[in-house]
C-alpha cells in the first residue's frame, strides 16, 4: 500500500457520478483514520471514528437506495440486501472495536468490502442513472 495521501487509496474506484464518488472518498478517509488510530492503539479514538463511520455509511447507503428507488433501478433490492448485510456485520464488529487489533482488522475488512461493492454493485447503476437524466457532475460544494 502506498504512503501517499489517504484519498489516493480510492483512486481507480471512481464511478463517474461526482456526488457518490465524493461520499466514497469520505468513507475511505474515515477508514484511513480508523486504521491510523488503531496503529497507535488508541482504542477509544478508534471507537469514536467507527461510530462516525457507521453514521456516514448509513447516510451514503440511504442516498444510493433513494436514488435507485426514485429512478426505478431494476436491481434495487439485490443492492439494498448487500448494504444491509454490511451494516449487520458492522454492528457486530462494533461491539468489539475498542480492541485496537479488531479496529485495524475491521478497517481492512470494510475497505475491501467497499472497493468490491463499488466495483460489483455501484458501477452497475451508473448507466441507468445517467439514462434517467441525472447530472453526473453535480456535487455539493466542499469547503
Ligand atoms: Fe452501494
Ligand atoms: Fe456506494
Amino acid at each position: 500500500m502506498s504512503s501517499r495521501s489517504t484519498s489516493s487509496e480510492i483512486d481507480g474506484f471512481e464511478i463517474g457520478i461526482a456526488e457518490i464518488d465524493l461520499q466514497h472518498r469520505q468513507l475511505n478517509q474515515l477508514l484511513q483514520r480508523l486504521r491510523n488510530s488503531a496503529d497507535k492503539q488508541y482504542g477509544y479514538a478508534a471507537n469514536a471514528i467507527l461510530g462516525e463511520l457507521v453514521i456516514q455509511t448509513r447516510i451514503h447507503f440511504a442516498v444510493e437506495e433513494s436514488l435507485m428507488r426514485l429512478l426505478s433501478y431494476p436491481e434495487t433490492e439485490a443492492h439494498i440486501a448487500e448494504h444491509r448485510h454490511l451494516m449487520e456485520q458492522l454492528d457486530k464488529f462494533r461491539l468489539r472495536a475498542q480492541d485496537f487489533d479488531v479496529a485495524d482488522g475491521l478497517a481492512s475488512f470494510i475497505q475491501t468490502w467497499l472497493h468490491e461493492h463499488i466495483d460489483s454493485f455501484d458501477r452497475k447503476f451508473v448507466a441507468h442513472f445517467i439514462g434517467k437524466g441525472i447530472d453526473p457532475s453535480a456535487a455539493p460544494k466542499v469547503d
